[in-house]
């Protein structure tokens, strides 16, 4: 099956797919936002006891109530948690495996809280994960559909000719 063909078939051609991906990165700041949100909102009012009994004093002592975008390990948000090896190849299943990652982590919130209104904006949160993964999915087919040998581990696709 021909790459147009495939592409038809599943809703868009090529450059309308490789514009979904690149798209994925900005929806994901956006995430990042109502992430934020959500966390301000559960904290801007906490008491001091709320506080000392919670286990957010930690948290409390070196930000108070402000966002700074940490794991819920405590481990602090760094460009090096990100990879970027320009190998699309390996880019791509690297992205396919950070929405699998960001996936287990909502079901794990999922899990734990039952406010509808942190669970709801998780829910969707986690549904577009899914949808990222997919889109994923797709264009590392289209990239390795274009490659001219069997064996496509064999070189860098981005760089190699
Ligand atoms: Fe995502």
């Amino acid at each position: 099956m021909s790459n147009v063909k495939e592409c038809r078939q599943s809703g868009g051609n090529s450059s309308e797919k490789a514009y979904r991906v690149s798209s994925i990165g900005t929806e994901e700041l956006g995430h990042l936002e109502m992430i934020g949100a959500i966390v301000h909102q559960l904290t801007r009012n906490l008491s001091r006891e709320q506080i000392m009994n919670s286990g957010f004093a930690p948290y409390y002592v070196d930000h108070t109530t402000g966002i700074y975008p940490t794991a819920a390990s405590g481990f602090p948000w760094t460009a090096a948690s990100m990879q970027s090896k320009g190998d699309p190849i390996t880019d791509l299943h690297e992205n396919l495996a950070a929405e699998q990652k960001a996936r287990t982590t909502y079901d794990n919130i999922l899990r734990m809280c039952d406010d509808p209104d942190v669970r709801d904006p998780i829910k969707f949160l986690r549904a577009r994960e899914l949808v990222h993964y997919q889109r994923f999915g797709e264009a590392l087919r289209l990239t390795t559909d274009r490659l001219d040998v069997k064996n496509f581990y064999a070189f860098n696709p981005a760089f190699d000719k």
